[in-house]
């Protein structure tokens, strides 16, 4: 008997393609659906995202978990993202949200207009909503599967750290991490076979946690680290796969005890048509609600107002023959060619003066202020014209410094920028200006 056990045993270890509880986690996309395009190796988004979990599924039984923070701020344009991301972790099968404080901070009206209708659960074993809003959270679930021929019971807790809310909502109440969890953990621990947190938390705190309560076997940590840290401490493992979806990571629990990998969302990942798609909708839905026309807009520095390069090269008639051979000049087509011109998230640094009245608006009312123009480096210059046809001096005017730059090349959009290098490459020909 002992030696068929054994023989038994061998067969079943040497079965590499055995089918395996496969727990995917992510979270803290904070409104990153897609990366931008704007840098050389872009990582991360929903579209390759499916993909590595369609080529993880095949015979594994996987069960995806997200941690918390779909989208960062709250405006129409993230509500309209949430609804997004919620429809792309139904679509890839995800089976619970964790609930995050920017989750909080969209509103528990919105969230319960979001999750009505979605088969994910709503995870937390520490926020309390008010009824009033119909929203169900679940302070734990539990998921039974088969896995050769005997059952296996997950039970999965999820937390929100009370120190990350800095207002009081009214309505919700968060109850301290560990006082909420202990009543749940002791009642769980006795039923399920694996216990796993989703402590949406810095990592240290996290870590605390673990020590608290040795019963979970993995803790899904995050909060605003950027890169993936994997701890083990004590019996547990705690791991944080980043923020902004770039690293998506893998626990089997079962047959290869710890067995945890973190996936970068790189190139080697296609994107997923279903996605794809989903992503069209969601641009679709921006330009059908007109969100560029919405933005909030200040007035300029000083009484100027925005002029067009037209209007700027009829005297520095040089700098905007240049001007237009730069990529500066066609950095709205370049938006249109990837079909984001109506994303107000991506227009700002690919037009002139998104933020200000009298700046962009739409290719329809302010043709001229399409791509970075002069006036993106030089301020509104409607001032400056009107001295220089006096044949006034253009004091203090148009100063461009790096500072500048930045505020489009920031280290999200543009990583390798230097000034020298950089100006270098558009530095406009000299030339004599007359008034
Ligand atoms: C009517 C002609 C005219 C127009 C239109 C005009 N400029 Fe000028 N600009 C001048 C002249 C002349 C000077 C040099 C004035 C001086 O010597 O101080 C100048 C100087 C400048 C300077 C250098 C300022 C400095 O510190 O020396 C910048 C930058 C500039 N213009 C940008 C622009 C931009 C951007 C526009 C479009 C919004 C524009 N100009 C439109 C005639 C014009
Ligand atoms: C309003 C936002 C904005 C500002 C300000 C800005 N850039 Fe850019 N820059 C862009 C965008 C967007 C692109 C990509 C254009 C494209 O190809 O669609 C770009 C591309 C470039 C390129 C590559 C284009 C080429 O023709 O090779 C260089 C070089 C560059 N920027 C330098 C600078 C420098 C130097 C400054 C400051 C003096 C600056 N930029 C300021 C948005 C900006
Ligand atoms: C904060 C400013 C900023 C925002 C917001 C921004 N971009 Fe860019 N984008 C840039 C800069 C700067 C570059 C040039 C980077 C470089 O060459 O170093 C660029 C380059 C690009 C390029 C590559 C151009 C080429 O062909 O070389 C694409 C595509 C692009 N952006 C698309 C987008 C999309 C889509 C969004 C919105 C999801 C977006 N950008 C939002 C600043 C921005
Ligand atoms: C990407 C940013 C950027 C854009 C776009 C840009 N400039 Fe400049 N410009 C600069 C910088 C940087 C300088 C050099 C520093 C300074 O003098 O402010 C400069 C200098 C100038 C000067 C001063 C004289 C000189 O050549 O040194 C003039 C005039 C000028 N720009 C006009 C224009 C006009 C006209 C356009 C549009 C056709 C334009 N610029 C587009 C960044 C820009």
């Amino acid at each position: 008997m002992r030696l068929l056990a054994l023989i038994f045993l061998s067969l079943y270890i040497s079965l590499p393609s055995y089918a395996e509880v496969t727990i995917i986690f992510s979270g803290e996309e904070s409104g990153y659906l897609e990366p931008c395009g704007c840098t050389k190796e872009p990582l991360g988004g929903i579209a390759k995202r499916h993909s590595l979990l369609s080529l993880q599924g095949g015979p594994n039984k996987l069960l995806p978990i997200s941690l918390g923070d779909l989208v960062g701020h709250v405006t129409r344009q993230n509500e309209i993202k949430m609804e997004t991301m919620v429809e792309s972790l139904r679509q890839m099968d995800y089976i619970l949200h964790n609930i995050g404080e920017k989750d909080i901070h969209i509103g528990p009206e919105v969230l319960s207009y979001i999750f009505y209708s979605s088969p994910l659960e709503l995870l937390s074993s520490n926020v309390l909503i008010s009824s009033s809003y119909g929203l169900k959270v679940s302070p734990f679930v539990i998921k039974e599967i088969e896995e050769g021929g005997t059952k296996v019971k997950i039970g999965f807790l999820g937390i929100l750290s009370p120190h990350l809310l800095e207002d009081n909502h009214k309505d919700i109440e968060i109850i301290p991490p560990s006082e909420a969890l202990r009543p749940l953990v002791n009642q769980l621990k006795d039923r399920v076979d694996l216990l796993i947190l989703l402590s949406h938390a810095p990592f240290e705190e996290s870590l605390n946690l673990s020590s608290i309560f040795p019963e979970f076997q993995l803790i899904v940590s995050g909060h605003d680290v950027d890169h993936p840290i994997v701890r083990r401490s004590g019996n547990t493992t705690v791991v944080t796969c980043g923020t902004k979806g770039k690293h998506i990571g893998l626990y089997q629990p079962l047959h290869k005890p710890g067995g945890l990998e973190i996936f970068t969302l790189d190139d080697r990942y296609h994107e997923s048509q279903e996605m794809l798609s989903l992503l069209q909708s969601y641009q679709q839905r921006l330009r059908d609600e007109d969100l560029l026309s919405k933005v909030e807009r200040q007035a300029p520095p000083g009484d100027a107002a925005y002029a067009g390069n037209i209007i700027c090269g009829t005297c520095h008639q040089a700098a905007f023959l240049h001007w237009k051979t730069t990529g500066h000049a066609t950095a709205y087509e370049t938006l249109v060619r990837v079909e984001h011109q109506y994303d107000p998230e991506c227009i700002s640094c690919h037009v002139t003066g998104l933020y200000y009245t009298t700046g962009f608006e739409s290719i329809e009312n302010t043709p001229l202020l399409k791509g970075v123009g002069c006036e993106a480096c030089h301020g509104p210059g409607s001032l400056h014209k009107e001295q220089a046809i006096k044949g006034l001096k253009a004091e203090g005017y148009g100063k461009s410094t790096a500072g500048t730059c930045q505020t489009c090349h920031d280290l999200e959009h543009g990583p390798d920028f230097h000034f020298e290098g950089f100006w270098q490459k558009i530095i406009h020909p000299k030339e004599e200006v007359k008034g």
